[in-house]
């Protein structure tokens, strides 16, 4: 189902300027649009001063901008001035919407305010044949999650909720699941059999920086582990879907979660990089965690003992987002003079930056008859071309009605009930210097190899 308006709320904010209007652009200037766009926002602003908003977005982003499809989309935009606590503004809004049979409305607001607003939506008459789109985060553990699904759902069926994750949008994680079931060079061995351990790296080289008052609420585990690691986790570890839509994806990948228990606080480590604390809107006592790295075990006949490690950080040595698939070790080699355990092979799919993958064999060395780590590399920029941004995706999966990339209700829940136990009893955090991998020691329980940072392409 085609949206026939797209309302905004938050226009004005930082998501906005850093990720929507570029989208939007994007959007345009690929035909992609077709209806009116309606910013909301409490600030005093002009139809002109979005428009600025817009063109200075774009300016900071470094896009490449053509006067055609600006001037097209700077008249799509329209901006209605409102508190969301006031029906006032749903009754302005209505007027603006005649006509508009199926709008999206897209939530890019505190979380507290999601339930009110789709609430003043619905009693202003707004929600009848419309779609909702949700900003992260959805609740922040597994009660309030619950909490908001049944108030949405009062209003809302949950096929016109979409719930953001922009890593869903990203092209290397939704290759994920094309690497594994259109090749069947890989698919055979993907399972416990083969597989070693599977280790998620969700590296950053910045540390929190202007987010301190988003942030310290939050920390890692909610801000990238609860949603975009896990989905991540889902994909690698899921049954291929049996069918086109997407509930058959989301099916396969609900299974992965409710083969999992809840993690072990025990088995998890959290970290907070030094000088975290002088970060402006950080408390000055705060206990959150800027680095977590958790061990879980998919408890299935594909996965039964293999150990998925997650870690995630700010302020680390690198910027890189990884998986790592370490398959079995062979057995000695006899046939060499000094027979030896040759490394292990790896399969490395990069998310971030740079997306490429890696497989690690053994080769011959030149000269001398020992065995050598050799790559096989790809980047998926310069094989396959440069892919829509997440938000560009999502954007235009939420107008054009394709629910496949936005988290489902149960999908949503059962990834909280799986950190809920770290949730509620969380370790006290080890500080570590910015710039390294993390506090030191490490658990011991995983052996993290390095991340891949060189270019695909020596
Ligand atoms: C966001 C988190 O969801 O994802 C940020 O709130 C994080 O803390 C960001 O930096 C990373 O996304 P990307 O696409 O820049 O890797």
């Amino acid at each position: 189902m085609t949206a026939d308006a797209l309302v905004i709320f938050g226009i004005t904010g930082d998501l906005a300027h850093k990720m929507t209007f570029r989208s939007l652009y994007r959007l345009e200037a690929a035909g992609l649009l077709d209806c009116p766009i309606i910013g909301v926002a409490l600030e005093d602003w002009s139809h002109d001063h979005l428009v600025a908003s817009l063109r200075e977005a774009l300016r900071t982003a470094g896009e490449e901008v053509a006067a055609g499809p600006l001037e097209r989309l700077a008249r799509r935009l329209s901006y209605l001035r409102g508190d969301f606590t006031d029906p006032a503004t749903y009754q302005a809004l209505s007027a603006l919407l005649e006509g508009a049979a199926r709008p999206l409305f897209y939530l890019e607001i505190p979380p507290s305010l999601f339930g009110p607003v789709v609430e003043a939506l619905a009693a202003a008459g707004l929600t009848a044949h419309a779609t909702v789109m949700l900003e992260k985060p959805f609740g922040h553990d597994l009660a309030s999650a619950r909490a908001l699904n049944a108030r949405l759902h009062r209003v809302l069926p949950e096929d016109r909720i979409l719930r953001i994750d922009h890593f869903l949008g990203k092209q290397p994680v939704l290759d994920i699941q094309f690497l594994r079931f259109a090749n069947s060079l890989l698919e055979p061995v993907w399972n416990r059999d083969h597989v070693a351990a599977v280790q998620i790296t969700m590296a950053e080289d910045f540390g929190v920086e202007d987010r301190g008052a988003f942030y310290d609420p939050v920390g890692a585990l909610r801000d990238v582990v609860q949603n975009h690691l896990l989905q991540v986790l889902a994909l690698v570890a899921m049954e291929a879907p049996v069918g086109p839509g997407p509930d058959a994806l989301w099916d396969r990948r609900v299974d992965v979660f409710r083969a999992t228990a809840g993690v072990d606080p025990a088995h998890c480590l959290r970290g907070q990089y030094e000088g975290y604390l002088d970060v402006p809107g950080v408390k000055s006592d705060s206990v959150t965690e800027t680095y977590v790295e958790l061990g879980l075990e998919v408890d299935n006949w594909r996965w039964s003992g293999v150990p998925f490690s997650l870690r995630a950080g700010k302020a680390l040595a690198a910027r890189a987002t990884e998986v790592r698939v370490v398959f079995k070790r062979p057995p000695r080699l006899a046939f060499l003079d000094q027979p030896a355990h040759p490394d292990a092979n790896e399969l490395v799919l990069r998310i971030d930056p740079d997306p490429a993958l890696r497989l690690g064999m053994l080769s011959k060395e030149a000269s001398g008859r020992s065995a050598r780590s050799v790559h096989l590399s790809l980047s998926f920029a310069a094989e396959l071309g440069r892919p829509p941004e997440p938000y560009e995706r999502l954007l235009n999966d939420a107008l054009t009605g394709d629910r496949s990339l936005f988290t489902r209700q149960d999908v949503v829940e059962e990834t909280w009930r799986v950190i809920q136990p770290l949730v509620d009893h969380p370790p006290t955090p080890v500080p570590y210097a910015r710039g390294t991998w993390g506090p030191t020691p490490g658990l011991g329980r995983t052996t993290w190899r390095p991340p891949w940072l060189s270019s695909p392409h020596p």
